[in-house]
């Protein structure tokens, strides 16, 4: 990233780490109002098969066009990416991205194209693909939890 953008870097990571911390914040008043905390429990992991294989796949051709003139995989896999979203609702990530990216035009790919993109990213991060397409649908989405991929899931 040319220096040229730090100033307006910074200023949307400020506005995305607001965005991010409102959302615990309100899960953690969720978790709050429930005596055994089954509130957050309900969603469904990210680890769990909650986009496709063919949807991830065309994904990585979305982002290939879209996205990579100004990121590469690797800002969006591991440790200093994932893990400041695990935890959060999957929808608000999903409406980062769509609200935002690509950043010199946001919402110039179609819902089905963003979900294809996020289930990319989600693949990336190592989370298995499952059955059922991801459906870019913000109430379904928020029954979503961002995870870390299962450890004890082996390798097929
Ligand atoms: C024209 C350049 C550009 C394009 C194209 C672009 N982005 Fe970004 N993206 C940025 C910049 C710059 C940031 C850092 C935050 C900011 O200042 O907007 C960013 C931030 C992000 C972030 C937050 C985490 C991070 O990497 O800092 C995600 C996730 C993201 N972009 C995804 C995408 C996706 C997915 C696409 C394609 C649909 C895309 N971007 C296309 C410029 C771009």
């Amino acid at each position: 990233m040319s220096s040229r953008l730090l100033p307006r870097f910074t200023a949307r990571m400020y506005a995305v780490a607001a965005l991010f911390s409102c959302v615990a914040g309100a899960a953690r008043a969720q978790g709050g109002a429930s005596t055994t905390g089954t509130a957050t429990d309900s969603l469904t992991p990210a680890s769990a098969g909650v986009f496709t294989l063919e949807q991830a796949m065309r994904g990585r051709d979305i982002y290939a066009t879209n996205c990579v003139s100004c990121h590469t995989p690797a800002d969006h896999t591991g440790g200093g990416f994932w893990a400041g979203l695990v935890g959060k609702p999957l929808s608000s990530f999903f409406k980062f991205v769509r609200e935002n990216m690509p950043e010199d035009n946001p919402g110039a790919i179609s819902d089905d194209d963003y979900a294809s993109v996020v289930a990319y990213i989600l693949q990336l991060n190592g989370l298995p693909p499952g059955s059922g397409a991801l459906v870019p649908d913000a109430s379904r989405l928020s029954k979503i939890r961002i995870t870390q991929p299962d450890p004890t899931r082996k390798e097929r």
